[in-house]
């Protein structure tokens, strides 16, 4: 059944919204899942037109619609009020299109809120929302946040605070679209699903699990936001912290909202507090270099515009995060992100205790790796016998994987989670007791950073990171599973 929905998106004119939001939503539009009783306001501050915006719809789906008549109808659904965040004559407007919307289209009342702007006007907007009763206790009132959430855990606490006086907690919805992505979700499946993993997913058989969140592109056109945020904030305080917690977690009674909650919570809450010493050991930041892969040429960070002059922003961040939990107390999880890596690829490997040898020969560890981008599927190494007349042991690897990107079967993160609100269905969102468990962590990291308490490296453009980053997993006695610049050196491209 379709929903009866009025969205209002702040940020219309945005990148995120014609790259992201409007394709999602026309998806859920094609499959049925709004229809009728869905309209869209936009705000932004350019005064556009109502044509004007519903071209800019248009254009943004691509080759999505099946014919033209169906990119125009969705698109007639699209109105769009220039805003100014800070005048209140203008949320009467808003507040009075809504009220003509919501009537035209039969909204019952229901609204979502999508704040897709700068985090410093989310407090405003959300007040107006309020004083000016656009939010008025009528109908489904949801609000959707993009990150980042807050910068440090005082600012996030503050942010909370003025979301706090317009909005409950079960109506937020922050967003972290890693949340949103197939793969992702698909580790509740693997992890939950299936016996021959359920009793061995602990410290008793597992070694180390690896986070990898690698990236080849530069910092591209956001060095205004990014040297201000890094990879430590930009990816792991949210994307890999959430990513850990469903790998980390018990088992939850059920497969709903509140169980799977609390368990995830549970991760946050156990994240194990480490000594200034031991952040320092087990924290490692880098920054690009100039560098050449596959032969191209690529600039060093500080080359990128809109970087400030001898900047110490890192754009890679490794390390090892441990859960105090009974399941997972002393395994490391290390993690590893940067931009300007060898290769694109999100992947996680779970690295399992070396069996007991009655061979007197060596066998390989089993690793079972899951594979979220671009790549979509799981792999399990597991040790079989050579064929021949001796016995000797060889590793076989048990592949699935496809590209779903490139099948086009795999729904876009944001039509996903736009799904979800509208299901009133925040399981794949994050909670406020994560984030803020999240920050008390990550504020510690940059205090020791900010403070220049250890070396910011350097890595060339195109390779795996700092050499600093290979060392600390060393000093676990391990080593990183995944291995793609081996491939480029070994062809002499990097
Ligand atoms: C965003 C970060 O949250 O995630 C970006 O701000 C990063 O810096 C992006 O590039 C990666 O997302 P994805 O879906 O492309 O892996």
């Amino acid at each position: 059944m379709s929903s009866h929905v009025l969205f209002t998106i702040f940020g219309a004119s945005g990148d995120l919204a014609k790259r992201k939001l409007y394709p999602s939503l026309f998806r859920l539009y094609k499959a049925g899942h709004i229809g009728q009783h869905f309209a869209v306001i936009g705000t932004a501050r350019r005064p556009w037109t109502k044509e004007y915006f519903e071209q800019v719809v248009i254009e943004s789906l691509g080759d999505l619609p099946d014919n033209t008549r169906q990119a125009h109808e969705f698109a007639s659904h699209f109105y769009y009020q220039s805003h100014d965040v800070n005048d209140t004559e203008h949320y009467i407007a808003l507040k009075q299109l809504q009220e003509e919307l919501g009537k035209q289209y039969q909204t019952e009342h229901n609204k979502v809120f999508f704040l897709s702007m700068a985090p410093e006007f989310f407090g405003t907007i959300a007040k107006h929302l309020k004083s000016e009763q656009i939010v008025d206790g009528k109908g489904f009132e949801r609000l959707i946040i993009e990150k980042p959430f807050g910068t440090s855990l005082e600012t996030a606490e503050k942010l909370n605070q003025e979301l706090a006086e317009t909005f409950e907690e079960e109506q937020i919805y922050r967003i972290d679209h890693y949340l949103g992505k197939e793969m992702v979700q698909n580790i509740f499946a693997v992890r939950f699903a299936n016996i021959i993993f359920e009793h061995i997913w602990n410290r008793d058989y597992i070694e180390s699990v690896q986070i990898n969140f690698a990236e080849s592109i530069g910092v591209e056109d956001r060095g205004g936001y990014y040297d201000h945020s890094g990879a430590l904030k930009d990816m792991i305080q949210n994307h890999a912290l959430q990513v850990l917690s469903i790998l980390a977690m018990d088992k939850p009674k059920s497969f709903n909202e509140a169980d799977v909650r609390a368990e995830k919570i549970k991760v946050f809450q156990h994240l194990k507090q480490q000594t200034d010493e031991e952040i320092k050991r087990n924290f490692i930041r880098g920054q690009y270099t100039a560098g050449h892969i596959d032969g191209k040429d690529y600039v060093g960070y500080l080359e990128e515009p809109n970087i400030a002059e001898g900047s110490q922003t890192e754009t890679f961040a490794s390390g090892v995060f441990f859960v105090d939990t009974d399941a997972f107390r002393d395994v490391p999880f290390f993690f590893r992100t940067g931009k300007r890596l060898t290769e694109k690829g999100t992947r996680i490997t779970i690295v399992f205790k070396q069996a007991q040898d009655i061979f007197g020969q060596h066998a390989e560890k089993n690793v079972l790796t899951i594979y979220i981008q671009p790549t979509e599927g799981f792999s399990l190494s597991i040790n079989g016998k050579e064929v021949g007349s001796h016995f000797a042991l060889t590793p076989a690897k048990l592949d699935f994987r496809h590209n779903a990107t490139a099948l086009g079967n795999s729904p876009e993160a944001y039509e996903k989670l736009f799904f979800d609100v509208l299901h009133g269905d925040s399981t794949n969102f994050s909670h406020w007791e994560e984030v803020k468990a999240s920050w008390q962590f990550i504020d510690q990291v940059v205090r020791i950073w900010q403070d220049n308490q250890v070396p910011l490296h350097t890595y060339p453009a195109g390779s795996m990171g700092p050499q600093a980053a290979f060392d600390l997993l060393e000093s676990y006695g391990s080593k990183w599973i995944w291995t793609p610049d081996v491939w480029y050196r070994e062809r002499g491209l990097l």
